[in-house]
């Protein structure tokens, strides 16, 4: 395994190796692995022959007050997950090599990405997309992989690769969890004991929604309105959103299938978590 810090060494590495008829897959990180994250990389090592993970804490998707500086950083342990996954090069480039002095183009995205979490982190997609657009021109990627807990930045990135007809695929997977239900994320390991253990409360009131739905409830507001109630009766938990949104345009969703989305600060953490209800008979 290669670790690369320059961006003109990697993006010269991918475009001959692309340019080789060799498929490369892209799992793009801020680092801090998780289970969440090697299930992509495992993906990747399944469907594609040259497989890039990289790791970089992308400050243009921060707000002035998130949690940029406290970002988990764990480079070491990310290499040897890495290394165990049998990823091929690791990019680890600096925000002074990706955002040079002088650096103002940015992508401009459009309403799929004003709601939810984008009505919540202003200009937060901006710089997802962007970082997303510069790290495929990088790495020349033939398919790049995204998990389903932040469903927003996959319909976003989707949208902008198909926008800006880029050659490649964008690979969704499927939320990973805790054994109690807790979707993984690198921002977990900021709660304590007991906001760990209230966190549990996005995914058993998504769980109940999914009851209420196949028990006969199919009004996608009414089972939003459901699980806003049962976190808001947890007083370690407050609701920054819950929606139901339309799973293509994310407008809100008059008729499933619909998918509830959540964002929720616990303590002060903010955790998202979705699930997507169907009507039972038509799956
Ligand atoms: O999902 C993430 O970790 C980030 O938003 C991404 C896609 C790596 C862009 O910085």
């Amino acid at each position: 395994m290669r670790t690369i810090h320059n961006p003109r060494e990697l993006q010269e590495l991918a475009l001959s190796v692309r340019g080789s008829g060799t498929s490369i897959g892209l799992v793009p990180t801020m680092g801090a692995l998780h289970e969440g994250h090697l299930s992509l990389i495992r993906r990747a090592r399944q469907s594609d022959e040259f497989v890039i993970v990289s790791i970089f804490v992308n400050p243009t998707q921060f707000g002035p007050n998130e949690d940029l500086d406290r970002y988990p950083r764990t480079l070491e342990r990310d290499l040897d997950a890495c290394r165990e996954c049998g990823v091929d090069v690791v990019f680890v480039p600096s925000a002074a090599d990706l955002y040079p002095e002088g650096f103002q183009t940015y992508v401009e995205v459009g309403p799929l990405a004003s709601r939810l979490c984008g009505a919540s982190r202003p200009g937060h997609f901006r710089g997802v997309a962007t970082i997303c657009l510069k790290l495929f021109n990088l790495c020349q990627p033939n398919r790049a992989y995204f998990g389903l807990k932040d469903y927003q930045q996959y319909r976003v990135v989707e949208r902008m690769a198909r926008d800006f007809d880029l050659p490649l695929e964008i690979v969704p997977m499927p939320i990973v969890r805790e054994p109690d239900g807790l979707a993984m994320s690198s921002r977990n390991s900021y709660l304590s004991p007991e906001e760990r253990a209230a966190a549990t409360v996005l995914f058993r009131s998504l769980e109940d929604a999914a009851r209420a739905c196949e028990a006969g409830e199919r009004d996608p507001q009414t089972l939003a309105a459901r699980v806003r109630r049962s976190i808001e009766a947890d007083p370690l938990a407050r609701v920054d959103y819950v929606e139901a949104v339309d799973p293509l345009t994310l407008e809100p969703a008059a008729s499933l299938p619909a998918l509830i989305a959540v964002a929720v600060f616990v303590g002060n953490t903010r955790l998202i978590d979705n699930r997507l209800l169907e009507a039972p008979d038509s799956s």
